[in-house]
């Protein structure tokens, strides 16, 4: 039998394992929490008083209990030896070489876990994985794990996949939904299960816990993001369905999220969505299904990826065809950056699809995020550009300064302080005719248009004033339209 769990390893200091492990140590303060990494400045960060992630809540839970049964180390060995139970919380890229390559998950950071956890352990381990893997993946965990055991050591994985969204990390895990356990169907599985379970059962109400074997463990964390990616591609097929007809989405949206059935999360029409997960779990998904010859499969979740970039592109186009097909040397302001509000993180962020568009144009861009420095705006644009990204782009640390000299106004992150800021004195700043693309349906359009911006927005059409008099909406328009547009400018 495993004795109760009093010291917990977390292997990767990353979006998911620094806010998870944090947590626990919150809520039980009788258990040592260490978290390790092999990235020195990170833990260094951790360290500090500027931690290296920001998550509402998360600094304050961090300072509460570093140093008292919180501890963040580059002493992996250590770590893994002196625990009874580790998480393992290393990234799992998409693969981006050989076999499965662009889809396939990279698995050689559990793996290089797997044989640095067999080598050094000298007593028995619970090994549960966190990342988001393919399903299958605990199977060659545990065979690594069993091929390399020693004498008197024994192992038993987990899958606890999480299932915490960025930017709402904190609240997310002091109040889950569901926490997920997967193990064996054997004696021992099920006391790795209850042990791992009492951790989580110190706050989460004991129904909440659910537990299953370990494949269907692994193959739900794939499945609920896909199924959350998919609605948004769904009510983002649906804006477009929108602009071209004088629906509106949000309307749309607002009346089908009323059948329960349906619910009303999740149909935030948007520029499509990013982050770390949704895309490469597609893919990964996508993978899984045509390794396992079911091409039907594969192709209706690829199709959630295609809608997603259809959007990404529509909304970029659009804001090119409005300004009058011509955005070369035009400065245009991008509010937001990161992949959604309450994140520094860019993974995956549609506004870095939007900026390499805007740039590979001839824009010249000002951007602004509250939390996302200029260091890794520049990392993120660099590389497939054949632009000098220095001479072009510019980071503001304030939107007032972002709207300088501007022509547009491009709103790619939904932060809840560009709803309040002062659009006027924006309006005042900028070349004219001034134009806002929001790209999160996020502003008072009609305010905005009073102002006397061109107002550009998803899944519905604005009645701009003055429209008419030197600009043709050709937003997303029909055939007809389009030709009139072509005729206006021959
Ligand atoms: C549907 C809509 O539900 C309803 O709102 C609309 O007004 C008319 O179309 P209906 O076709 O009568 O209603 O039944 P519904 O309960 O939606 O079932 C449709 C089909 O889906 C049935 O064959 C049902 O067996 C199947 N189904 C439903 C499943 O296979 N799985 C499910 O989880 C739900
Ligand atoms: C997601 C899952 O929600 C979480 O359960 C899982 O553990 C990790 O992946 P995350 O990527 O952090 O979390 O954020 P999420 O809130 O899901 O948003 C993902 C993207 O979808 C963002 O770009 C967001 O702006 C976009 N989005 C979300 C929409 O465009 N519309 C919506 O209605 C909701
Ligand atoms: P996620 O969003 O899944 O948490 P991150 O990239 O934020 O992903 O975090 C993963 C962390 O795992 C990184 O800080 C990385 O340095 C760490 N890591 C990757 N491989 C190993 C390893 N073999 N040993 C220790 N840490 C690792």
């Amino acid at each position: 039998a495993y004795p109760k769990v009093s010291k917990i390893c977390c292997i990767g200091a990353g979006y998911v394992g620094g806010p998870t492990c944090t947590v626990i140590a919150s809520k039980c303060t009788d258990i040592t929490v260490t978290i390790v990494d092999i990235n020195e400045s990170r833990i260094a960060q951790w360290n500090s008083d500027s931690l290296p992630i920001f998550e509402p809540g998360l600094e304050e839970i961090v300072k509460s209990r570093r140093g008292q049964n919180l501890f963040f180390s580059t002493d992996i060995l250590k770590a893994v030896k002196e625990a009874d139970l580790i998480f393992i919380s290393v990234n799992t890229p998409t693969k981006n070489f050989g076999v499965g390559k662009g889809r396939a998950a990279d698995l050689k950071h559990i793996e290089a876990c797997a044989r640095l956890i067999a080598d050094h352990s000298t007593s028995s381990k619970i090994v549960v994985e966190k990342s988001t893997v393919p399903v299958r993946a605990a199977e060659s965990l545990s065979r690594i794990l069993k091929a390399n055991t020693k004498p008197g050591v024994t192992y038993q994985v987990l899958s606890n996949p999480e299932f915490l969204a960025e930017g709402t990390a904190i609240c997310d895990l002091l109040n889950p939904d569901r926490v997920l356990i997967g193990g064996e169907d054997t004696e021992e599985g099920q006391l790795a299960i209850a042990a791992l379970s009492s951790v989580y059962e110190v706050w989460v109400p004991k129904e909440r816990i659910i537990t299953t074997n370990t494949w269907s463990s692994e193959l739900s964390k794939l499945t609920a993001n896909a199924f959350l990616a998919q609605r948004i591609s769904s009510i983002n097929a649906i804006s477009a369905v929108c602009e071209a007809t004088g629906a509106d989405v949000s309307e749309v949206a607002r009346a089908i999220g009323m059948d329960t059935r349906l619910g009303p999360k999740f149909l935030q029409s948007s520029v499509g969505f990013g982050g770390s997960c949704f895309q490469k779990d597609l893919l990964n998904l996508v993978y899984i299904s045509e390794c396992l010859n079911l091409p039907e499969v594969a192709e209706y979740w690829q199709q959630v990826l295609n809608m997603n970039e259809f959007q990404k592109s529509r909304f970029a186009k659009r804001i090119v065809e409005t300004m009058f097909n011509t955005i070369t040397n035009k400065k245009i302001t991008l509010l937001g950056f990161a992949f959604k509000k309450n994140t520094g993180d860019t993974r995956e962020s549609p506004a870095i699809y939007i900026a390499k568009y805007l740039l590979e144009e001839g824009a010249v861009l000002q951007i602004y995020d509250p939390k996302v420095d200029s260091k890794q705006v520049f990392a993120d644009l660099s590389g497939t550009l054949s632009v000098n990204l220095s001479e072009v782009v510019t980071v503001s640390k304030n939107p007032y300064d972002a709207a300088v000299g501007s022509h547009a106004i491009v709103v790619c992150t939904e932060w809840d302080e560009f709803t309040s800021l002062d659009y006027e004195r924006m309006y005042s700043r900028m070349l004219k005719p001034a134009f806002v693309f929001d790209g999160r349906k996020i502003l008072n359009h009609k305010k905005l248009i009073d102002i006397g911006f061109h107002v550009e927005t998803i899944g519905c059409k604005l009645n701009n004033i003055d429209q008419s008099k030197y600009l043709f909406s050709c937003g997303e328009g029909t055939p007809r339209r389009t030709q009139e547009h072509r005729m206006r400018f021959a």
